[in-house]
């Protein structure tokens, strides 16, 4: 039986992102896609969401699903998570695809930035959508109606409070920089050449600090490089996993 991939959301969507992935690799593997605490739109009490409260939620996914191995593919936040799920549980990696991500924590002004997140999340929901449209989707993208329209389907059922956890969250996860060096794992470290969020020089960087990586990187596609160019994505994928 082939190893079964887990696929990691992006920060502010969910496991559905990956549909197109799953509908694409569920022929010849299982795919899992979990949706985070929170951003399967379920309630639940946030008072004390980090970033390692996601990377438990994930390890004990893994054990519930009985994955004694899995690829974990991970974009952007699915990217750190994927970092520091290995760090904690290597044994339980079989190789990661790090999309559009980066090993680096927040700095003091990202940190800042995030608050304004929270903020603007709260007091205006519309804008706060709009500007992750402005950020997220590549520039060549933003011309596809099809593009936007999955974007706002996807975006739109996720809640405030999530959103919100999400951004504090990620505000305190730790640096994988120096980490890098260990991971022993193939891996595939794609992004895309118009994102703006982790440019290519983060995935170059982490393509020279992981032994036996590979990087690949997308035309005319931004920081969403799933959704943007999604044959294009699985097509390289499945290089890598072939
Ligand atoms: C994401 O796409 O997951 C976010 O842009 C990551 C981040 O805000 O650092």
């Amino acid at each position: 039986m082939k190893t079964p991939i887990v696929f990691l959301h992006a920060f502010p969507l969910n496991g559905e992102m990956w549909q197109a992935q799953v509908d694409f690799f569920s022929k010849e593997r299982e795919c899992y896609h979990p949706s985070l605490p929170g951003f399967d739109g379920a309630k639940r009490d946030y008072e004390s969401i980090t970033f390692e409260y996601y990377v438990d939620y994930l390890i004990t996914f893994l054990e519930k699903n009985k994955l004694s191995k899995a690829y974990w593919c991970g974009l952007s936040m699915g990217g750190y998570l994927a970092l520091r799920l290995f760090e904690r549980a290597p044994e339980l990696c079989a190789g990661l695809i790090l999309c559009d991500t980066k090993a680096g924590s927040d700095n003091n002004e990202g940190k800042l930035k995030r608050w304004q997140g929270v903020k603007t999340v709260q007091e205006n929901r519309e804008k706060f959508e709009l500007d992750m449209w402005g950020a997220l989707i590549g520039e060549s993208s933003q011309k596809d109606l099809n593009i936007k329209t999955k974007f706002n389907s996807l975006i739109k059922n996720i809640p405030t409070n999530a959103i919100c956890s999400g951004l504090v969250a990620m505000a305190t996860r730790t640096d994988s920089t120096e980490m890098l060096k260990n991971i022993s794992v193939p891996t595939l470290i794609l992004v895309g050449d118009e994102d703006k969020v982790t440019p290519v020089s983060e995935a170059t960087l982490m393509q020279k600090n992981i032994k036996n990586s590979k990087l690949v990187i997308l035309e005319k596609t931004g920081h969403l490089s799933n959704l943007e160019k999604p044959n294009e994505f699985s097509k390289h994928l499945q290089n890598f996993l072939d």
